[in-house]
């Protein structure tokens, strides 16, 4: 049981098994150039320099050996940036980093790479190859709501737009439209969620093991590790999360991704 002043062993799950159909680029996303870097180079660099991981455990598209190769590469990077630092007296937890099969959904490989973690592991934050430019204060908020006692956080943003739920039009109004407005959410409750989102491992264990039941269409619906967790009645806390950690799904994210790299703020700036 974890209590406020030590923080649990952590792993750091990166998912980047996804084939990217949205973005378009005929590759799997995590390949994709993004600033001279590849989508997952960024991400594992991120990951790294929030210095909270014991494991760092990589789900890839089953077979990619260039993948795989960029990931021994910069567990390589890492082990000589720890040999110089532990001569200077500063080394950092030097991080194993492990690669696992992903699967056909974002679930299950999840659920490979959890099944991956090394016995040790007390909690887990499960991270979107895809969100390559979360910065470290973002990682920092999620382990540090971990370690005062959450079982489960989810780094958060409010919500610009205004939200209305709709169905399909049918009978007379279907010449008219294809969808009516059925409501509109309350604004002010709304946040978009996003990545790392970090969980107590026995919870996240337990909440994946509970879906493993689901037929298709509500697997298909399983968008993250948290609503997961939700099912299970176990509160889900949320930190503040960061604009810079978009999703990269679509051509127009990859655009504002490459032009936060060469903005002035640099890759990684927070704000305030
Ligand atoms: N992901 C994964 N395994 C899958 C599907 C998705 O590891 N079978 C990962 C992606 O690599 C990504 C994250 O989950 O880092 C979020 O998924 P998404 O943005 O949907 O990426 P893709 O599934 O690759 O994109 P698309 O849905 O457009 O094909
Ligand atoms: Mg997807």
């Amino acid at each position: 049981m974890n209590t406020a002043s030590t923080a649990p062993v952590t792993a750091v799950i990166l998912v980047a098994a996804g084939s990217g159909q949205r973005l378009g680029y005929g590759m799997p996303k995590a390949k994709v150039p993004l600033g001279g870097d590849s989508i997952l180079t960024h991400a594992l660099r991120g990951v790294a320099a929030a210095g909270i991981a014991r494991q760092i455990c990589v789900a890839l598209p089953p077979g990619d050996a260039e993948l795989r190769a960029q990931c021994e590469s910069f567990a390589a990077e890492l082990q000589a940036e720890h040999r110089r630092t532990a001569t200077s007296g500063a080394a950092v937890q030097l991080p194993a980093v492990s690669i696992v099969d992903g699967g056909a959904s974002r679930a299950d490989s999840v659920r490979a790479a959890v099944a991956a973690l090394e016995p040790d592991v007390e909690a887990v934050l499960v991270h979107d190859a895809a969100r390559a430019l979360a910065p470290e204060a973002v990682f920092h908020r999620v382990a540090a709501a971990l370690a005062a006692g959450a079982k489960a956080v989810i780094p958060v943003v409010p919500v610009v737009d205004t939200v209305k739920t709709v169905e399909a039009t049918h009978d007379g109004s279907a010449g008219i439209a294809p969808e009516v407005v059925t409501g509109t959410a309350p604004r002010e409750q709304l946040r978009s969620v996003q990545t790392p989102q970090g969980f107590e491992l026995a919870t996240l264990r337990r909440a994946h093991e509970a879906a493993a039941g689901f037929d298709a269409d509500r697997a298909a619906a399983v968008t993250d590790d948290a609503m997961l967790v939700e099912l299970l009645g176990v509160p889900v806390y949320a930190v503040r999360g960061a604009s810079q950690s978009l999703k990269i799904t679509t051509p127009l994210d990859l655009i504002l991704a490459e032009g936060l790299l060469e903005g002035p703020l640099g890759a990684r700036w927070v704000e305030g």
